[in-house]
């Protein structure tokens, strides 16, 4: 059975005739507060009053009260019965959407990075030119290229949200800020618009960045998970991309209270997704890092770019520990905080590998316009950043423009200070 999550906030819902409240959650039970003076029947129908929603009408039996309630209040262990095909479905899809904003109010309020793993770019030392004989503004050129497309610098702003209504109004802001800095910019998983087409919306931002380059995004492991091939097509045309990202996070789908577990014969399965989408196929870690020989086989398969994705940065076993609502899958969680290729080893092995043919955005601990200059001179065509535009467009838009702009001044002068005037000047550099 699978381990109860902790929801954000209490969720309101009906026992029978009984109004109560739960926090701990899962798609085959949950822990339900009553107030203590009343006693649920055996056997009830549950009713979930989810934000925004229908409220998702459950049977369920009731199999006896549990420690844990607020003083005045009961606890009570609840399991959902079998037979009901359509309300999980809702359940489900219910639960992701609130999986997302709980990751969404995680990555805003807590320390949701590796601890000790640096990503390594302090390591990397750009050469210092004393004398530049250059205009920093007029001959220095942060333009960049990505799968053909002209952008303004080499940075994306890498796949996050979507799915919720919080995510959706996140979504927006940054695809404004993409379109006014002319960065690519990444969604998050869609696997949530799969499972509730009505949140396609909160994915769709293309008429808020017309010209630049949207990357869709689906986790690898949903293959094994009832996800069809055939729906890749759709899901990039849906929100019009110019790429379809597939994630691969063995770690956080390990960690996650009801994450998935069938990792088996998916290589092949990407290789059907490249030939059944008529967009360049990206594979991403999400922050474990991939490794020149696994981006090699990758290549082979037909792939047509890696996002190194390493450690160093947002650390999702970890993070995920905090949704968890048992010790123990907390425990684990702090156990991997650390886990993984830092990003510059991963960039490294990468670019060693497969550097002159695919693509390569090295994401992951990304902090500073200094650190994108030192994963280009590594040989990233682009270095991507996740957290630190979330959390300033998560304060304001104007914010995240902000944020976007000061990096994009620290890539101009560290180019200017190393003596390069262009993208492939920098990459040209002798760093390593
Ligand atoms: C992510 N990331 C992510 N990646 C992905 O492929 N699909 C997704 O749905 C998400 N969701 C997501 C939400 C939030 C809030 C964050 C911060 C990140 C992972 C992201 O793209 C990136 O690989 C890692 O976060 C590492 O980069 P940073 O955060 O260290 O810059």
């Amino acid at each position: 059975m699978t381990d109860l999550i902790r929801l954000h906030a209490p969720l309101g819902l009906r026992v029978g005739t009984l109004l109560g409240l739960s926090s701990l959650i899962s798609p085959e039970r949950m822990a339900v507060d009553l107030p203590a003076s009343e006693e649920p029947p055996s056997e009830a129908e549950v009713a979930l009053h989810f934000e925004n929603e229908e409220a998702v009408i459950l049977r369920a039996s009731v199999r006896g009260s549990i420690p844990g309630a607020p003083s005045l209040w009961q606890r009570w262990d609840i399991v959902f019965s079998d037979g009901q095909p359509e309300a999980m479905e809702q359940l489900i899809a219910a639960l992701s959407s609130l999986r997302k904003t709980a990751h969404l109010r995680i990555a805003a309020d807590e320390d949701v990075e590796s601890a000790r793993t640096r990503a390594g770019w302090d390591d990397v030392r750009l050469p210092h030119v004393a004398l530049p004989e250059a205009h920093a503004d007029l001959d220095v050129d942060l333009r960049a290229h990505l799968f053909g497309k002209e952008l303004g610098a080499p940075l994306m702003i890498s796949g996050m949200t979507g799915g919720s209504e919080e995510a959706g109004l996140i979504n927006r802001r940054l695809a404004r800020i993409a379109q006014e800095l002319r960065l690519p910019l990444g969604l998050g998983s869609q696997r949530a618009m799969i499972e509730n087409p009505a949140l396609k919306s909160t994915f769709d931002v293309r008429s808020e960045a017309p010209d630049v380059l949207i990357v869709a995004n689906l986790g690898a492991v949903q293959f094994n998970y009832g996800v069809d091939v055939d729906a890749c097509q759709r899901l990039v045309e849906e929100v019009d991309a110019d790429v379809l990202a597939l994630h691969l996070n063995p770690l956080q789908e390990m960690v996650q209270p009801e994450g998935d577990r069938d990792w088996r014969g998916l290589l092949p399965v990407i290789e059907r997704v490249v030939r059944a989408v008529d967009v360049p196929v990206l594979a991403k870690e999400t922050g474990c890092g991939i490794s020149g020989p696994l981006a090699r086989q990758l290549a082979d398969i037909g792939v047509r770019g890696i996002d190194v994705g390493g450690t160093g940065g947002t650390a999702w076993g970890w993070l995920e520990g905090f949704r968890a609502a048992d010790e123990q899958r907390q425990a684990i969680g702090e156990t991997f905080r650390e886990w993984g290729i830092p990003t510059a080893d991963a960039l490294r092995s990468c670019v060693a590998e497969v550097g002159t043919e695919m693509s390569i955005v090295s994401t992951g601990g990304v902090r500073t316009g200094l650190d994108v200059a030192r994963a280009v001179a590594l040989g990233a065509d682009v270095a991507g950043m996740a957290l630190p535009f979330f959390r300033a467009a998560n304060e304001s838009e104007e914010l995240g423009l902000a944020f976007g702009r000061r990096i994009l001044e620290e890539i101009r002068i560290a180019m200017f200070c190393a003596g390069v005037r262009d993208v492939p000047g920098l990459r040209a550099l002798e760093v390593s």
